[in-house]
């Protein structure tokens, strides 16, 4: 299982110096999963990657067309990228290896012809179902430019291929992973590009997930975030061939002797099943966290997004998890603007707001997006109304975030230390309410759950003192 299939078989000690592979990710954490098993297939064939594109034999820019803002900005890095490429192709000490770009991600799917139109210095162009095809296309690119691979593969094939360079002996990761279970996305909100860019929902086997995780887990990973566009319409297979749920992994998972911590993201209002909202009581090692977006508080602007409930469905779920899991922080997203919206419908969004509390969310100004239904709809609310929109109510956020995070001062949380802070001995962790917590004198921590008393809880973190170090 430790060789990729289809890519030439590279020895570890032997063959040429190793080339250097730059990632630049933009997006959501599945691109995050989707760059690591990049470097991960590209490991074989000697790639090591690097910080900085300056340099490096091979760029993916691995892209997001969530919104206008985010798209525009792959070609400026193109921009700068091409005057990388031409300067290394003036150079006298590198004849015959140019740099080699790609695009990944979801601009790639969306708009894979205009990038090679646009942007000449562009070798290949990938979607997301195509990544594990990666070492075959770049030694084609080395023959003839302008292929363009895109969604028309079987999800399987990638994570089959994707996954096996991870579960090997040279995987590397930190206390904390992601693991994708999920991709694509069925529900066709007015909006949203997803369900274009990533196709339709497909879950993974409840086989290979274990394998993978029980991978992590002996490798010193505490906690997993399981992702998905839609992952709490999980319905992979299970054991006997019949689909799973996602609390019904969540329980399998929780077994796994290591994996402290278990999270997911992100949640549909409808697919949160009675299964799932029990998990929450049932199990410890599912976190007291649920991000759920909502979008909007309006009854009527939720109906032309096609979000298929309205805001009492969305209040009921809360309520529902609350009765099991008193203490869970909801997170959310929303978007200001949408076609349509009134001051009134606004309003209703700010009366959800101060309904539910959040303890962080996203909120994003509408953009519109090619080949979405809402594009196309009249009445787009103006710049200047959907900018004011969004600063009143992420005022209204910030101040319950920074509520909520006040609000712990004086407990004591278990938090698990994931990185040196800026300071010497200064480590960072997060409780299991996903904030950051800063605490002196941690550095040796890294890796383990330890017992923090928080003295201060600001905007954006927690600031406390080691009070007990648990066996880890
Ligand atoms: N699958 C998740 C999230 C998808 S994208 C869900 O169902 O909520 C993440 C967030 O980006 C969305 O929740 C939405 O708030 C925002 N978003 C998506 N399309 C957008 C658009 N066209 N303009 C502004 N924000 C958008
Ligand atoms: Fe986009 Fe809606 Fe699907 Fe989320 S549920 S990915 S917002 S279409
Ligand atoms: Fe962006 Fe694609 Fe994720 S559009 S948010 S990278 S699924």
């Amino acid at each position: 299982m430790n060789e990729t299939p289809g890519s030439p078989s590279v020895a570890e000690n032997a063959g040429p110096a190793p080339k250097r592979l730059f990632i630049k990710t933009y997006g959501c954490q599945m691109n995050v999963y989707d760059s690591e098993r990049m470097a991960d297939v590209l490991r074989p064939l000697g790639y090591e990657t690097t910080d900085t594109a300056d340099g490096a034999d091979f760029v993916i820019l691995n892209t997001c067309h969530i919104r206008e803002k985010a798209a525009e900005k792959v070609y400026s890095e193109l921009g700068k990228l091409r005057e990388l490429k031409d300067a290394r192709a003036g150079n006298p000490a590198a004849p015959g290896n140019p740099m080699v770009i790609a695009v990944a991600g979801c601009v790639a799917q969306a708009e894979g012809e205009e990038i090679m139109r646009r942007q000449p210095a562009v070798d290949l162009v990938v979607g997301p179902q195509a990544y594990h095809q990666l070492p075959e296309l770049l030694t084609r690119t080395a023959r003839a430019r302008g292929e363009r691979i895109g969604a028309d593969f079987a999800p399987h094939a990638k994570f089959d291929a994707m996954t096996s360079e991870r579960i090997g002996p040279r995987g590397v990761t930190g206390p904390t992973a992601f693991l994708t279970v999920q991709e694509g996305c069925d529900k066709f909100c007015t909006f949203c590009v997803v369900p274009y860019t990533r196709g339709a929902e497909w879950s993974r086997p409840v086989a290979d997930i274990l394998t993978e995780a029980r991978a992590l887990a002996e490798r010193g990973v505490r906690e997993i975030t399981l992702l998905g566009q839609n992952v709490n319409a999980f319905n992979g297979a299970g054991p006997d061939g019949t689909p799973s749920t996602l609390a019904r992994l969540a329980h399998a998972l929780a077994e796994i002797p290591g994996l402290a911590r278990l999270r997911y993201t992100t949640s549909h209002p409808n697919d949160m099943s009675e299964d799932l909202i029990a998990a929450h009581g049932e199990l410890d090692a599912l976190m007291p966290y649920l991000h759920l977006p909502v979008q909007s508080g309006s009854d009527r602007i939720l109906r032309l997004m096609n979000r298929k409930h309205g805001p009492k469905t969305y209040l009921d779920v809360i309520d529902r998890i609350r009765a099991v899991r008193p203490d869970i922080a909801i997170s959310g997203d929303f978007i200001v603007g949408f076609p349509g919206e009134t001051d009134r419908d606004f309003e209703d969004t700010l009366a959800l707001v101060r309904q539910v509390n959040y303890a962080s969310a996203f909120s994003f100004m509408y953009s519109p997006r090619p080949g979405t239904p809402a594009a196309a709809m009249a009445a787009q609310v103006p710049d200047a109304v959907a900018r004011e929109r969004l600063h009143a109510l992420q005022t209204l956020l910030f101040e319950q975030q920074t509520a909520f995070n006040a609000s712990q001062a004086g407990r004591t949380l278990p938090v698990l230390f994931e990185r040196k802070g800026r300071n010497p001995g200064q480590a960072i962790g997060r409780s299991p309410y996903l904030q950051s917590v800063h605490v002196e004198n941690g550095e040796h921590l890294l890796g383990q759950i330890v017992a923090v008393e928080i003295e201060s809880g600001q905007q954006n973190s927690l600031a406390g003192r080691i009070v007990e170090q648990k066996a880890a």
